[in-house]
């Protein structure tokens, strides 16, 4: 078992790895005030844990419901949100009431993001169940939907009364969903550890063959480096942005497929455009990106942009809400390890590295 607090004054919560239940309880009966608890979770992942669930919530002394959405990204929008807010009045959920997130990172931004709003806001809880929740989602209290086919543009910042994680449930993940967490597990090393990229490197076959230790070692780190930058920056208004390196491409690449590519796939080639870009800006150091490439492609991830219409991921990235007048700020990569904010202003540069990701040829 592993535990720390992400310090955030009142909203300071904990986070416990671990992969038994009952570890959980004391911080649990602490949060969890009021005498309901509801469980929100998807499709797939109450088939596998909900019912368990239910049952520790139960014999903890908890009256619990459960709200079920269809799984996948396409479920994150309004209409989800809507129902959620019906549920929970048919069940007369008060103030003091908790809601736990069971599920990936669809199912903890949802769950949020309601939370946040219902009743002037309410108390939840993440429990993440994919990798990238574990890793990323589930920490730093970033929640929301998305609107008009736009990634995440409606939201709040909300955090949670403590994260569960029990690493056991990457057991039961597809090879495509554990390679959305390793590109969150990247981003992180790309922008702060090279040591802990080195370490991926060497141990990429173990987390497929979901070794223990070294999955609950790789959430731990993950989940500090993400609370430091939240816990320097929680609202988003300088460093944390670095936690979107490769993201301004990847959210746009994201949208223009429709979401038949995953976000982490997405990411992935927005990953080689900051690498990409960073060469051209002449900030990069030699050899990294090949470095960054060759991992990235050993596991099937995608690293161009071939078949798509770069107009199209060109006009999307414009969109994109960290645009600014004067330009868009991208995350650079200086070297593994280190990136550096920057504010593009030339479209051109922009345009040539998509032009770049699309005419790849390795
Ligand atoms: N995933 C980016 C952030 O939490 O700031």
């Amino acid at each position: 078992m592993h535990s720390f607090t992400v310090e955030l004054k009142e909203r300071t919560y904990p986070i416990i790895i671990s992969d038994d239940i009952n570890d959980f309880s004391e911080a649990l009966l602490r949060s969890c005030v009021g005498k309901k608890i509801v469980i929100v979770t998807d499709s797939i992942v109450s088939e596998l844990y909900l019912q368990n669930w239910v049952e520790y919530l139960v014999n903890l002394g908890y009256i619990v419901v459960s709200y079920i959405f269809e799984q996948g990204e396409s479920s994150k929008n309004l209409k989800t949100v809507e129902g959620i807010y019906s549920f929970l009045i048919e069940n007369k959920i008060q103030r003091q009431d908790t809601m736990i997130a069971l599920g990936g990172g669809v199912v903890g931004d949802i769950t949020g993001f309601v939370a946040s709003t219902y009743l002037r806001g309410i108390s939840f809880i993440q429990c993440p169940t994919t990798l990238l929740a574990q890793v990323d989602s589930s920490v730093g209290g970033k929640v929301g939907f998305n609107f008009c086919n736009i990634k995440n543009n409606i939201g709040s910042f909300y955090q949670p009364k403590m994260v569960m994680i029990n690493p056991d449930f990457l057991k039961s993940l597809t090879r495509r969903n554990i390679n959305g967490g390793i590109v969150e597990i990247l981003v992180h090393c790309l922008i702060s550890s090279e040591h802990l990229f080195e370490y991926v490197l060497d141990h990429i076959q173990d987390i497929y063959s979901n070794h223990h230790d070294i999955l609950e070692y790789l959430v731990y780190e993950n989940c500090k480096i993400k609370s430091d930058i939240v816990c320097s920056d929680e609202f988003d208004y300088g460093k944390r942005a670095i936690l979107n390196f490769g993201h301004t491409i990847g959210h746009a690449v994201e949208a223009v497929s429709e979401f038949s590519l995953t976000h982490g796939e997405a990411v992935s080639i927005g990953i080689v455009g900051a690498f990409i870009l960073g060469e051209k800006l002449g900030l990069t150091k030699n050899g990294e990106k090949e470095k960054v490439i060759s991992l990235l492609s050993s596991i099937s991830l995608p690293i161009d942009l071939k078949g798509f219409d770069i107009d199209t991921v060109y006009e999307r990235i414009l969109y994109d809400k960290k645009s600014h007048g004067e330009g868009i700020e991208f995350i650079v990569p200086i070297s593994i390890g280190h990136v550096e904010r920057i504010l593009v202003s030339n479209k051109e540069l922009i345009y040539s590295v998509l032009t770049d990701l699309s005419n790849r040829t390795e």
